[in-house]
């Protein structure tokens, strides 16, 4: 049996999708490989939000290669390369000229057509497929998600792809397309063969997720609230998440929904990237910093206890001392329970890429540097915050330790306990007893009130 290796970059998203082009490979009888080094077929599921991300594949491109040499001097097949992702998307034929050891090229809405890709490549070279499918795209083309593989109790499902936003400094419109949403049957089917496969906590996935408009059974376009509430009615299904939201598509049902829904976990990833107002407007984020104080309100008045999370980048051209100041104003004020922040990288083909003021690069790395430590008190503080309390675990592994567990809180906390009487796929109360750097030390508990949330935890 041929066997592939698939790598991933960045975002969920690309975890996704590698698990998918698995999936499209196995169709084609291939089984997977543990290493790139024993694979018949590497696929690399690449990723172009900022420079160095690229940078990685043409470095492990030029790997592959050396190992394509090695086995052609032994005598043997030297196997197929594969460049799919978004750097697959904004590069195209220009990976193949740079590197022309890669048998395939496919963009994130094309590796439903993988396999007739690499036939083409076999009978006349370098195949490359960078087109935006119109309508169901690539989502009719491929097979069911399989779920005779492992895939833990945590999966990913995307149910919206694309944004038609156009942040200044973003590639995203440009490699994943336009907004699209698939339908919320298509969704629902997904989710119940995960859940039949032992999947016990789904994560809706979407570059603008909020935006879901994804048609019902009655042809009526859903919200991501609707599509919630329904798949939080499918048994076997104990948490929901989604990820990522613009802070202009937060509409009042979704925040309803994390006052509602029990199994809507309360964590919101919601970028804001910027504290002053004329660096959101450079950036074309259409909403102001106070806007978004004021959604963070709304959102903790739904939901106390909601842990808040954002992306943030320093260093976009024309940003002054002052208004870096305010982005960490902004932070400060609203206490992220994380947050990813990074240095502005102007992107080939996006409006902010030229634009005069570009920021010198020691500047952007003592901001970071600066909003780093401070993010990083934030997230500390909320983690010892959550000492003493009663969260309830989802078991997602053994821990490193014998006897000890591994699972995430509510709050997407890495949590680890001791001495506990329950299965992988479990929900358990617990007492958060420790905050390390990275987790959280806890020890089983009864079933009880958590203090804070006020919510009742899950019987032991
Ligand atoms: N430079 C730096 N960071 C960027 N991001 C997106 N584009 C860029 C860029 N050109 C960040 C944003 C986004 C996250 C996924 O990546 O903060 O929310
Ligand atoms: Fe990029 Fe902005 Fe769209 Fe997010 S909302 S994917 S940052 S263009």
């Amino acid at each position: 049996m041929k066997t592939v290796f698939v790598k991933s970059y960045g975002c969920q998203m690309n975890v996704y999708d590698a698990a998918r082009i698995s999936d499209v490979m196995a169709a084609e009888g291939y089984g997977e490989a543990a290493t790139a080094d024993t694979a018949d077929l590497v696929i690399l599921n690449t990723c172009h939000i900022r420079e160095k991300a690229a940078e990685k594949v043409y470095s492990e491109l030029g790997r592959l290669r050396a190992l394509k040499a090695e086995r052609l001097a032994a005598g043997r097949e030297p196997g197929e390369i594969v460049v799919a992702g978004c750097v697959a998307q904004a590069e195209g034929r220009e990976i193949i000229r740079r590197q022309p050891a890669v048998d395939a090229v496919v963009g994130p809405q094309s590796y439903h057509r993988l396999p007739e890709l690499l036939r083409e490549a076999r009978r006349g070279g370098p195949a490359v497929d960078t087109e935006f499918p119109p309508g169901a795209g690539k989502f009719a083309g491929l097979p069911a998600v399989s779920v005779g593989r492992s895939r833990g109790v945590s999966a990913f499902l995307t149910v919206q792809e694309g944004c038609d936003k156009f942040c200044t400094f973003c590639v995203v419109p440009y490699t994943r397309g336009a907004e699209v949403s698939r339908p919320v049957s298509a969704v629902l089917d997904e989710a119940r063969r995960l859940l039949d496969g032992g999947v016990r906590e789904i994560t809706l996935l979407g570059q603008n997720v909020n935006a879901y408009h994804g048609l019902d059974e009655g042809g009526r376009p859903a919200t991501l609230a609707g599509l919630i509430e329904r798949l939080a009615g499918l048994p076997g299904l104990v948490r929901l998440r989604y990820t990522t939201s613009h802070p202009n598509d937060m509409a009042d049902d979704l925040i309803a929904a994390h006052r509602d829904v029990p199994a809507l976990m309360p964590f919101l990833h919601l970028p804001i990237q910027a504290g002053a107002d004329r660096v959101l407007a450079a950036m074309n984020r259409r909403h102001s910093a106070d806007g978004y104080r004021r959604l963070i309100d709304r959102i903790r008045a739904a939901r106390p206890d909601i842990a808040l999370s954002s992306d943030f980048i320093v260093g976009f051209p024309g940003e002054t001392e002052a208004e870096f100041e305010a982005t960490l104003r902004l932070a400060a004020e609203i206490g992220f329970a994380s947050a990813y922040s990074f240095k502005y990288s102007p992107r080939p083909g996006t409006p902010a890429e030229e634009r005069p003021g570009q920021v010198a690069e020691a500047v952007k790395t003592e901001r970071l540097a600066r909003l780093h430590a401070q993010v990083e008190a934030d997230r500390q503080r909320f983690n010892r915050a959550t000492i003493g309390r009663h969260l309830d675990l989802l078991i997602e592994k053994p821990g490193r330790h014998p006897g000890q567990l591994g699972g995430r809180s509510p709050y997407l906390q890495a949590v680890h306990v001791d001495g506990l009487d329950a299965r992988i796929g479990d929900v358990v109360p617990v007492l958060v007893t420790e905050a390390g750097p990275n987790s959280l030390s806890a020890r089983p508990a009864a079933r009880g009130v958590d203090s804070l949330s006020g919510q009742m935890t899950a019987a032991a």
